[in-house]
C-alpha cells in the first residue's frame, strides 16, 4: 500500500487529470485505487469521474465522526474509488487527523492518490503530511516549472524525500527546443515520465474514455508501470 500525493503549486497543469488517468490504468492492472480530492472548496475529481450526483459524504465528515469512511468512499469505476473533499475548511482537519483517517483505510487499497490543490496551503499540507512519496506535475512553461520547484521544496521541507517529476502537455513540435533536463535541475526531482499534449486526454475531462491505443494512454501506462516498480526505460523521445 502506497500513498502518493500529486502536487504543483499552480492550478491547471493537469494534476486531477493525471490522477484519474493513472488511477484508471492502475485499476486496469488489477490494483484497488483510491483517489482523494484534497481541494477543499473547489473539488473536481467527482466531475472527472462522472459521479458528482452520487457524492454525499466527504473526508471532512469522516474526520468529524459524521460517518464511517466506507460511506464517504464511492466506487466510481471498477476498482477506482473516490473520496470527495469537504466544501469548507475546519480546524479539525489537522495533518494528524487526516493521516489517522487514511491509516484506517489502508488495508482496502493498493494505492491512494491524493490530488493536491493549487497553492501550498491547507489541502497541500494535509496531502504532503500523509504521503509516502510525491509526484510534482509541471507543464513545459517557465511559470509552472517555477511553481513546481516551490512545490518540490515545500514537499522536502515537509519531510517527504521521494519526489518525482512529471512533465505534462508536452508537444513535440511546439516544445522541440525545450530541454527537459533543465526542468529536472530546477525542480530537483528525477523524471517519472512525460505526458503528451493530447486531444483524447483533454476530452477525458468530460468523462470520455481515453482510447487504449492512443499516445496519451500509452504515456499514462508507462508512468503507472514505473509507479508499480517496473523497469520501463525513460527516453525523452518516448512520445
Ligand atoms: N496531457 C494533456 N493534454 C491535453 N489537455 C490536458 C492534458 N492534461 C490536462 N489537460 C487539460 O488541462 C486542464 C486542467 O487540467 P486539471 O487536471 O484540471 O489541472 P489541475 O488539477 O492541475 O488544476 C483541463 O482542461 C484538462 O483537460
Ligand atoms: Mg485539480
Amino acid at each position: 500500500m502506497k500513498i502518493i500525493t500529486v502536487a504543483s503549486a499552480k492550478g491547471g497543469v493537469g494534476k486531477s487529470t493525471f490522477c484519474c488517468g493513472i488511477g484508471r490504468i492502475l485499476a486496469s492492472m488489477g490494483k484497488r485505487v483510491l483517489l482523494a480530492d484534497m481541494d477543499i472548496g473547489v473539488r473536481s475529481l467527482d466531475i472527472l469521474l462522472g459521479v458528482s450526483e452520487k457524492t454525499v459524504y466527504n473526508w471532512g465528515d469522516v474526520i468529524k465522526g459524521n460517518c464511517d469512511y466506507r460511506k464517504a468512499v464511492l466506487e466510481a469505476e471498477n476498482n477506482v474509488f473516490l473520496l470527495p473533499a469537504p466544501i469548507d475548511f475546519d480546524e479539525e482537519y489537522t495533518t494528524e487527523a487526516f493521516s489517522e483517517m487514511l491509516c484506517t483505510m489502508k488495508k482496502d487499497f493498493d494505492y491512494i492518490l491524493l490530488d493536491a490543490p493549487a497553492g501550498l496551503e491547507s489541502g497541500f499540507r494535509l496531502a504532503v503530511g500523509s504521503a509516502d512519496s510525491c509526484i510534482v506535475i509541471t507543464t513545459p512553461d517557465a511559470i509552472s516549472v517555477r511553481a513546481a520547484s516551490y512545490a518540490s521544496k515545500s514537499i522536502r521541507d515537509g519531510g517527504v524525500a521521494d519526489v518525482r517529476l512529471v512533465v505534462n502537455r508536452f508537444d513535440k513540435k511546439i516544445h522541440k527546443h525545450i530541454n527537459v533536463d533543465d526542468f529536472i535541475d530546477t525542480v530537483s526531482a528525477r523524471l517519472l515520465g512525460i505526458i503528451p499534449e493530447s486531444r483524447e486526454i483533454y476530452c477525458s475531462v468530460n468523462g470520455a474514455e481515453i482510447p487504449y491505443d492512443s499516445k496519451g494512454n500509452r504515456a499514462f501506462l508507462r508512468v503507472a508501470q514505473r509507479i508499480c516498480g517496473e523497469n520501463v526505460p525513460l527516453k525523452v523521445k518516448e512520445l
